[in-house]
């Protein structure tokens, strides 16, 4: 059941234009918090974080601490980060071993790893009381569904959510590119995140996803002087892939129409297919010879040229298939979010693979790079241009009413404003109950 609010939902999300207060106003982000990322299955993190029994990584949705953990025989949980007795968190720090089990740091209660009580010291004061240490509700609470897909682990506090498989619909073929690009058709994650401080409403990051109508302004000036420097370079510096990653944001509104934007139900939606910006990246041979033994020259084939750019799955996760990188949004404050970027390894691919991720990170997405700094700007002299009662509207048009409908997704030109209607379908299921 939803919780009641006077705020007119209905009105502020409109077919072809979103109001202001969508994006700054508290009791708004509160109601997505509870009715979006409440509901939705939301990226918890990747099993390979947690490969032995007693690893766990800690996470929070919106006030929620959370903890994913794997059990002794080698199931992966998700639970409540909190102690069944007075609420102290289980643990606190990102990553770690847990050893055999959960202990607190406040009394002693302990945990088994798939958040059990086991121990409460000093059982003798509870004689008579009612209190019976077998009751659930005195254990780690589990979320109410969790479950992977090729090994990324979502979560959702929705009991009547839709099986994660169902939710993913046809969006879960990027995942399986992402994993189908290792000729063992398996990832891992790589290091620790970059953490990436966004003084902006999460929603603005998802709807730059698919912006294809920004790159050739925003980040104009890092493509020329790119450009400049490309042009320095002996042929045999060995700098290719640098030159590879960054003058592609400097594509044409032709070249970035021609990408398509496919949108699905639940939000998610990905941009490219046939190409994108990353369709032109050289093949170290060592990696073709491997996924050649492994799937075969046709597979291989239909693999390395599905390139498609950004994908999201709404609201928390968003993947680049053709360089093994993700984008984890973590929600803050209407105004205030952060976003986590992994790194992943093909297993059984090349090294060159690996250092081309961590480059591509570096370069594009971390905050000290040349390029998500661009967008961070322009999202923030939104976000503050969006407090002004100047304009009470966003406005949205771009090929309304061009889309082309199919029963189970849809299909804009690259440069269609699809991808935040698609956004928005979603926002209206979660938030007024709307069939998605
Ligand atoms: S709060 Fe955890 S044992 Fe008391
Ligand atoms: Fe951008």
């Amino acid at each position: 059941m939803m919780s009641q609010t006077t705020i007119d939902l209905d009105a502020l999300v409109q077919p072809k234009r979103i109001h202001r207060s969508v994006y700054t106003d508290p009791d708004i982000f509160e109601l997505e918090m509870e009715r979006i990322w409440g509901k939705a299955w939301i990226y918890i993190g990747h099993e390979s974080q947690v490969p032995n029994p007693g690893d766990y990584a800690t996470v929070n949705i919106g006030t929620r601490p959370l903890v994913m953990v794997r059990d002794r025989a080698g199931s992966v949980h998700v639970l409540y980060n909190r102690c069944g007795h007075k609420g102290a968190k289980l643990v606190d720090t990102d990553c770690g071993n847990t050893g055999g089990g959960f202990v607190c740091c406040y009394h002693g209660w302990s945990y088994q790893l798939d958040g059990r009580l086991v121990g409460v010291p000093h059982m003798k004061g509870y004689e008579g009381t009612g209190f019976d240490k077998k009751d659930p509700q005195y254990s780690m609470q589990k979320l109410a569904q969790y479950d992977s897909y090729r090994g990324f682990v979502f979560a959702t506090m929705d009991p009547e959510a839709p099986d994660l498989k169902s939710w993913l619909g046809g969006a879960a073929e990027v995942m399986d590119n992402l994993c189908d690009r290792s000729p063992e058709g398996e990832v891992e994650v790589v290091g620790r995140p970059l953490r990436f401080d966004h003084r902006c409403n999460w929603k603005m990051f998802n709807e730059n996803l698919n912006d294809t109508m920004h790159p050739m302004i925003v980040h104009r000036s890092v493509v020329d002087a790119a450009n400049d420097y490309i042009k320095t370079l002996p042929e045999d510096s060995g700098r290719r892939e640098e030159a590879e990653i960054i003058p592609p944001f400097g594509a044409s509104y032709k070249n970035f129409e021609a990408t398509d934007i496919v949108g699905f139900p639940y939000g998610h939606h990905y941009d490219g297919g046939k190409t994108s910006i990353h369709a032109n990246y050289s093949v170290d041979p060592d990696y073709e010879k491997v996924m050649l033994e492994a799937y075969g020259p046709e597979r291989t084939r239909e693999i390395l040229t599905f390139n498609t750019h950004n994908t999201l799955y709404y609201p928390s996760l968003t993947i680049k298939s053709a360089v093994q990188n993700i984008r984890v949004v973590r929600p803050i404050a209407a105004d205030h979010c952060v976003i986590e970027s992994w790194s992943f390894r093909l297993k059984g691919a090349p090294e060159s693979l690996l250092q081309r991720t961590i480059l591509y990170s570096r370069l594009i997405n971390s905050s000290g790079s040349m390029v998500g700094p661009d967008d961070l700007v322009a999202y923030r002299r939104m976000q503050l241009g969006l407090e002004s009662d100047a304009n009470e509207w966003v406005e949205i048009h771009r090929d309304y009413g061009r889309d082309e409908m199919h029963d189970d997704h849809w299909v804009g030109r690259g440069t269609s404003d699809v991808d935040i209607r698609t956004q928005y379908r979603a926002w209206r299921h979660y938030m007024l109950g709307e069939t998605c």
